[in-house]
């Protein structure tokens, strides 16, 4: 197992400290378990010996994660993502929409460097549908829900067209992007003047009643995922979750 640059640093400082700390690398496209979430990351299945990426779960408990991954990606396509990598709380899954969940999310981030190619988007993804687990659903009736935090959402588009403006939800205000392509309906929140959110602390709850409210998603849909990271379209980067927490409450359940 060959470890490059920033993460190999970070690897030998960690060894030094507590046995709390996970410190488990992935390489390929694979998932690997830490607590409350899993770190997953998928590559391409052509890439070559120069490109790499490699993610690692730092530490964790059941409500927050600490992970960074590390990529150098050639050039690839504008429109496809080379590798995706984020982390997946287990906690929120198949949440129905009509409880009205608090959903206290923090998120911290940054890019330990960053090469000047480096084409990527730091996002949140939630994947919400008509039935409770992901990759489930009837044909129609999953969308993927996303919130870009990287400024000016990395270089790239979002897909499909601006809908709306969402004010005040998650303490920014945003445009609101539609995608249907075939059965698969996108919904993109990107920061409306292009900031970059490298410290994201907000009740994504308020996400899920405006998709409810304003976008007539049927409260009767379920939080299928809510996953937390990364896709590179080319360059090099390493990025660092210093902290990441998700959790639901319910407070119409007594
Ligand atoms: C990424 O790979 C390219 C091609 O192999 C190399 O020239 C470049 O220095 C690498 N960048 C980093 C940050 O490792
Ligand atoms: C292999 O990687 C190099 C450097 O990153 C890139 O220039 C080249 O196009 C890649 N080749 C293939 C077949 O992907």
């Amino acid at each position: 197992m060959i470890i490059y640059g920033p993460l190999r640093a970070l690897l030998l400082t960690l060894s030094l400290l507590s046995a709390k700390i996970l410190a488990q690398v992935i390489q390929e496209t694979e998932c690997t378990d830490t607590r409350g979430f899993t770190l997953c990351q998928k590559l391409p299945s052509s890439s070559n010996s120069s490109e790499y990426q490699h993610s690692v779960g730092l530490r964790s408990n059941s409500l927050s994660v600490s992970w960074s991954t590390e990529y150098n990606w050639s050039a690839g396509s504008d429109a496809t993502p080379k590798s995706y990598a984020s982390v997946e709380s287990k906690n929120v899954a198949g949440v129905q929409l009509k409880l009205r969940p608090i959903l206290t999310t923090a998120w911290l981030w940054k890019y330990v460097s960053r090469s000047s190619s480096d084409k990527s988007v730091i996002k949140l993804e939630i994947l919400v549908g008509n039935s409770m687990a992901r990759g489930t659903g009837n044909a129609g009736k999953v969308i993927n829900v996303q919130v870009w935090l990287s400024g000016k959402a990395g270089g790239v588009q979002p897909p499909g067209t601006k809908i709306n403006d969402a004010n005040c939800v998650c303490g920014y205000d945003w445009s609101v992007y539609r995608h249907i392509n075939g059965l698969v309906q996108t919904i993109t929140f990107m920061e409306i003047s292009g900031e970059e959110i490298p410290s994201f602390d907000a009740d994504l709850g308020e996400l899920t009643d405006y998709l409810i409210e304003v976008l007539n998603v049927p409260e009767t849909f379920y939080i299928q995922s809510i996953r937390a990271g990364t896709e590179a379209y080319s360059g090099a980067a390493s990025l660092l979750t210093s902290i990441y927490t998700l959790w639901a409450e319910y407070p119409d359940v007594s």
